[in-house]
């Protein structure tokens, strides 16, 4: 699993780095020449060496900082999406001294390294002390959050903080869902023991909705460390755990170069993306494996019907969409109904593909929209937001964890792009 992984590799960081240097710098002179002739220049909207945040006042933050309740250096931003002028940005509590989980900037603001504003409030994202048993709004610790088109965030919390550290599972993974218009929390969804195996990492959440039939909304969660999707229906209050071969890491490509950093990991199904309503009323979810390069996919049809997803007869409805291609293992992945293209984060890469789902998925249909060796190591999360704008967010993930990340350098960063400009020159336009 991911946190048990990454541990073991710690060893593995300290390897010839004048050698690799040379590589990386063959590599890139080759790109500017090559391949990457069309990808756009992208200019962070954000940057960051460590978060700030802003806290109620100036005692408040010295006591933070004196108790160890806030590290700068251990908060690392990882997930984001963007609702009107408020653009969601999460901090998982990977190590101690989170100030808070789920946090937003406000896009108004034309500060270019803005501090982090906790959502809905400060009291919702404190950690409980010692066995004090969490409140019905806190949340512990969130990789990832989604804005749906009801003017919802549906927020998946892994109850878990501490991660890299002890551990402390202060509460069962849940499903948060707020109203945007009011901040105030709709529902907490706890989930079931049967959606839960021992393995078991939720740190994504894909919300399956359309615009006035906001009841019938379903979310699926994939779980990158027991290898299974996990479906919640708003409606019936409920869910259930699907599994698939599918679902599970690819072992010839779980090896990653990022940043510098050699690491192998074992993580399964992570990126989903839902594609366009298709005549018979459901979407098709395409989905891949993190330590993989295939994309697959399945109608919705299948999972949002519990007999139908949890029935072995039901194997053949997922399909391969293709193979990707060397180095390409992807985080993150989302999807432009307007010109039906999927678009995925490049971890072993440093950069962001596209691929337009009408075409074969292989190597020559996947698109570069953007690279750069500096400031697109470890893009971590991509979404798209309701002006067709593509939102990335890189946090060189893999330093932060193994070394630690150099509090002189920009560290962390977020960019945003036109869907038209991003595809430009690229296969994925028409
Ligand atoms: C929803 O389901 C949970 C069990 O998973 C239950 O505890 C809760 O009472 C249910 N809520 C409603 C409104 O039925
Ligand atoms: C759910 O799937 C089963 C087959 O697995 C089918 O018999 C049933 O009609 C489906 N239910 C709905 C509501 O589509």
């Amino acid at each position: 699993m991911l946190t048990e992984d990454l541990s073991s590799n710690i060893l593995q960081q300290h390897r010839s780095v004048d050698a690799k240097m040379l590589i990386l710098l063959t590599i890139h002179i080759v790109c500017a020449f090559a391949g990457f002739a069309n990808a756009a220049q992208l200019t962070p909207v954000f940057e960051w060496n460590e978060l700030t945040f802003n806290w109620p006042d100036k005692q408040t933050e010295e006591y933070a900082l004196r108790s160890g309740q806030y590290v700068p250096a251990n908060n690392l931003p990882l997930g984001l999406d963007r609702w009107k002028d408020k653009l969601f940005i999460t901090v998982p509590r990977w190590k101690n001294g989170v100030a808070a989980t789920l946090n937003y900037v406000d896009l108004k603001s034309s500060n270019k390294t803005p501090s982090l504003i906790p959502y809905p409030d400060w009291k919702s994202n404190t950690l409980p002390v010692g066995d004090q048993q969490p409140q019905e709004g806190t949340i512990i610790s969130t990789f990832r959050v989604s804005v749906d088109s009801c003017d919802r965030l549906w927020v998946m919390d892994t109850g878990l903080a501490d991660i890299w550290g002890e551990g402390k599972q202060h509460s069962t993974p849940a499903i948060l869902i707020y109203d945007l218009n009011t901040d105030k929390l709709l529902k907490r969804y706890v989930m079931q023991s049967g959606d839960l195996k021992e393995d078991s990492f939720f740190a994504n959440i894909v919300v399956d909705v359309t615009q006035g039939n906001c009841e019938n909304a379903f979310a699926y969660i994939p779980d990158l460390g027991g290898y299974g999707i996990v479906v919640y229906s708003l409606q019936e209050n409920n869910s259930w755990r699907v599994k698939h071969n599918f679902f599970h890491f690819d072992p010839l490509n779980g090896d990653f170069n990022v940043g510098g950093v050699n690491f192998q990991w074992t993580d399964g199904v992570f990126g989903l993306a839902l594609g366009r309503i298709q005549p018979n009323g459901y979407r098709k979810l395409y989905f891949h494996a993190l330590a993989a390069i295939r994309e697959f996919s399945v109608s919705t049809e299948i999972l949002r019907n519990k007999t139908a997803a949890t029935d072995p007869a039901s194997y053949f409805a997922y399909k391969l969409e293709g193979n990707r291609g060397d180095k390409t293992q992807s985080s993150a992945s989302d999807l432009d109904e307007k010109t039906n293209v999927i678009f995925l984060t490049q971890l072993n890469k440093d950069s962001v593909a596209c691929w337009n789902v009408d075409k074969p998925l292989n190597p020559q249909n996947l698109g570069t929209v953007a690279h750069d060796n500096q400031a697109l190591v470890f893009t971590n999360d991509l979404k798209i937001d309701a002006e067709r704008n593509l939102w990335i967010l890189s946090d060189r993930m893999p330093a932060f964890l193994y070394r630690g990340l150099k509090p002189n350098e920009i560290n962390y960063r977020i960019f945003k792009v036109t869907i038209d400009d991003a595809i430009m020159g690229t296969p994925c336009a028409r």
